[in-house]
């Protein structure tokens, strides 16, 4: 190098020089990358050098970003301050920042997004705001942000989408809006999201797809949806004219129109994975297709199928599916069979054709006043229109009625005869008191019973008289004082039994008698104290039983007898205080996830866990009263456990929680609350050095390792 070039490097780097590290940073020795993270920092440190560029600030105790934070630092491109306990982001914080290219704020615990918050930020292309406990967007919060390609908003508490929420995101590409509790979106909420590739909308709270706003993104190519509790799918619900992929897996669909997607003309990908289809039609309008996965319902291969192998084969596409029936092609792929193999057993086949889908059948006949019926004739909408009887006069074929948000007070005998197509009826939030003997007679095909959010107190056994397959039964958020008994037997085939929130205060000997097939029961949110040792007898496919925010004082040990499946068990949210020994004994061999906390639980008997151990995946015991718990050495095969907010004493008796809670490669977060020296420190690193067996440990630990003492692993082998 020659003598000029050095001069002139030192020349042009020494006002950077001058600049010193801060004592709590580390800089790289041009000071453009500076670090100052996991330092417990409560302000950020106002000497950071001035032509700084990336800068890392994870890990401290910020809590607030104040206005113009960052304006001796005007060439940040990178700026970090994930983890760091920050709560408000005051208006203008980033002002100054105009070469900002990525900022990342996750992990925090913001709850509002102001209008000014990201102001200046005009170079931002990159922006995190996964992890933080957002629930609000003011208007005009990203309205600067023009250059935005990327913005995380996974994992936060997101409800509603206001209308014109993202404006100004006029290059954005991607925005993640996954595992937030989104359930309503405003018809404006994605307008001007004019280069929107992909939306990530899944495991939000959405029971109806938002179709008219999504309709507003014209560019984008994958929208992912699935995890939404939607039961249906109308036609034309979809209207996105560059959708390629669409993803609608492991959301509760029952009934997809075959008008769907007409719209979306792009389509060349549908996942609708895991859901409870149980027939489905050709799919009109989509010439573009290439592959539809519908593994993980409930398909029948039979005659019903026929039309819609013939149109799978004549446009090449890639099914996957595998049959639910009929018996001699169960779990077989469609594509080992062939359209004309696809028969209805006994019954001459011109019975069964279905009609052509492209016929427009006549509907104007057939719909209900007050009621919207969708020209395939499938679904009949009539909710919110003021009704006071049950509308008759549906179209035979019908298979979905929503009735939600009327008021019918009471549901009279042979409301629903000749409904025998429905299989999902949505009767929520309809001021219902009473139904009559024979309500759903003659619905010999309803699997989706909704009667959420109403008022009935009782239920006679003869109401289910003639719908016996209902499978899936709602009847939470009602006033019923106890389960009606003897209700179950008409209901063979039931699945799933929604009770939770009414005012439940106990359940008696053989309540669930006849409800032989039931996999979920839940009762949270009653006020049940006591359960008799027999209330579930021969539930021997019970899976699932949330008993959590009930008024339990003990274990019902004895209940769980009977139930030889169980591998879910909620107790949350029950004022138990103790738990004796042997006491999750019946279920042990088949519980998975045993949720214990918010109990204030004050004591464990050494052998309460008996019998459980490896099959354990998850176990719960936050926010109680533990000083101690008794050995699990064995719980082995965890992947979930909760021990904080619990005031554990770390004397000599919890050395063994010490060296269990440190042979798991989990976080536990367990902490000592005594003895004085102790409090507040974690189980897992707080000292324990001074207890009798400790070095016995010690030793043991040395043995293993043979550089320290060979000899000593030598004679452990002998
Ligand atoms: C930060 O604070 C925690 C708890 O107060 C402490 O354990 C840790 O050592 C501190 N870290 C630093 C770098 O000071
Ligand atoms: C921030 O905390 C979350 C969860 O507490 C953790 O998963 C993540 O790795 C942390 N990130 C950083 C950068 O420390
Ligand atoms: C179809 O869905 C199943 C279940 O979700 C999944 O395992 C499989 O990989 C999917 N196939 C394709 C092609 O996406
Ligand atoms: C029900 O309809 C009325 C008007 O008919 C409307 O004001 C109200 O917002 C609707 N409620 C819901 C929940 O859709
Ligand atoms: C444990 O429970 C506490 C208190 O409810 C919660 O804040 C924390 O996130 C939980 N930790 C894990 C690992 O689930």
């Amino acid at each position: 190098m020659s003598f000029l070039h050095c001069f002139l490097i030192l020349a042009l780097a020494s006002p950077i020089l001058s600049d010193p590290c801060p004592q709590v940073c580390i800089c790289d020795n041009i000071r453009t990358f500076v670090t100052c993270a996991n330092k417990n920092l409560t302000e950020i440190p106002d000497t950071i050098p001035q032509y700084t560029q990336k800068l890392i600030l994870q890990k401290n105790e910020f809590k607030v970003i104040p206005t113009g934070a960052f304006i001796p630092t005007p060439y940040l491109t990178h700026l970090s301050l994930q983890n760091c306990s920050i709560e408000a982001i005051q208006e203008g914080a980033f002002r100054n920042l105009a070469r900002l290219r990525y900022l990342n704020l996750g992990s925090n615990r913001i709850s509002i997004i102001q209008q000014e918050s990201f102001d200046g930020l005009s170079s931002l292309e990159q922006l995190i705001l996964e992890k933080n406990r957002i629930e609000e967007i003011k208007t005009g919060a990203f309205s600067q942000l023009g250059l935005l390609s990327f913005l995380n908003l996974e994992d936060n508490f997101l409800v509603y989408l206001p209308d014109m929420v993202f404006q100004g995101l006029l290059q954005l590409k991607w925005m993640r809006l996954s595992r937030n509790m989104i359930s309503i979106v405003s018809l404006e909420a994605f307008a001007a999201l004019s280069n929107l590739k992909r939306l990530s909308l899944d495991q939000n709270e959405l029971q109806y797809l938002p179709g008219e706003a999504l309709s507003r993104l014209s560019a984008v190519t994958r929208l992912e949806l699935g995890w939404n509790p939607m039961t249906f799918i109308l036609e034309e619900a979809i209207q996105m004219p560059s959708l390629q992929q669409l993803l609608l897996n492991n959301m509760a669909l029952q009934d997809v129109s075959y008008k769907a997607f007409e719209k979306s003309k792009q389509l060349s990908f549908i996942d609708m994975s895991n859901n409870q289809i149980r027939s489905i039609q050709p799919l009109s309008g989509l010439e573009q297709l290439k592959r539809l996965n519908l593994t993980g319902n409930q398909i029948i291969c039979d005659c019903f199928l026929r039309q819609f192998k013939e149109w799978a084969d004549r446009l090449r596409l890639k099914v996957d599916l595998f049959c639910f029936g009929p018996n001699h092609f169960l779990g077989d792929h469609l594509d080992s069979l062939r359209a004309r193999d696809l028969k209805c057993g006994n019954f001459p086949e011109d019975v069964y054709r279905i009609p052509v889908v492209t016929e427009k059948p006549d509907v104007d006949n057939v719909c209900p006043k007050g009621c919207e019926c969708k020209t395939d004739d499938k679904h009949a909408i009539c909710e919110n229109k003021s009704l006071q009887k049950i509308p008759k006069g549906f179209h035979a074929g019908t298979t979905l009625i929503d009735l939600r948000r009327n008021s019918f007070h009471s549901i009279p005998k042979g409301a629903f005869s000749d409904m025998k197509k429905v299989a999902s009826l949505h009767l929520q939030n309809c001021e219902i008191n009473d139904i009559q003997p024979g309500a759903f007679m003659g619905m010999t095909n309803l699997v989706y019973l909704y009667l959420s959010h109403n008022k009935i107190s009782s239920l006679s056994p003869e109401v289910f008289q003639g719908a016996t397959n209902i499978g899936y039964l709602f009847l939470d958020n009602n006033k019923f004082s106890s389960i009606p008994k003897e209700t179950f037997r008409l209901l063979p085939n039931l699945f799933s039994l929604h009770m939770q929130h009414n005012s439940i205060n106990s359940v008696s000997s053989n309540n669930m008698a006849g409800a032989q097939k039931l996999h979920w029961l839940y009762l949270t949110g009653n006020k049940i104290n006591y359960i008799a040792p027999t209330a579930f007898r021969n539930m021997k496919d019970l899976e699932k039983l949330h008993l959590d925010d009930n008024m339990l004082s003990e274990i019902p040990s004895q209940a769980l007898k009977g139930m030889p499946k169980l591998t879910e068990l909620k107790l949350s949210k029950n004022p138990i205080k103790k738990i004796g020994n042997g006491a999750f004994l019946p279920v042990s061999q088949s519980m998975q996830h045993l949720y214990l906390n918010d109990m204030r639980l004050q004591q464990i008997s050494n052998g309460a866990f008996l019998g459980l151990g490896k099959n354990i995946k998850s176990l719960y015991l936050e926010n109680n009263n533990l000083q101690n718990l008794p050995n699990m050495k064995n719980f082995n095969g965890l992947e979930v456990i909760n021990l904080s907010k619990n005031p554990f004493t770390c004397d000599c008796q919890l050395l063994h929680l010490h060296r269990w809670v440190n042979s798991l490669n989990l976080r536990v977060g367990a902490t000592c609350a005594a003895p004085k020296n102790q409090k507040g420190h974690d189980v897992r690193s707080a000292k324990f050095s001074s207890c009798p067996g400790w070095e016995d440990n010690k030793n043991k630990k040395k043995r293993y390792i043979p550089a320290t003492s060979p000899s000593k692993k030598n004679k452990q082998r002998n």
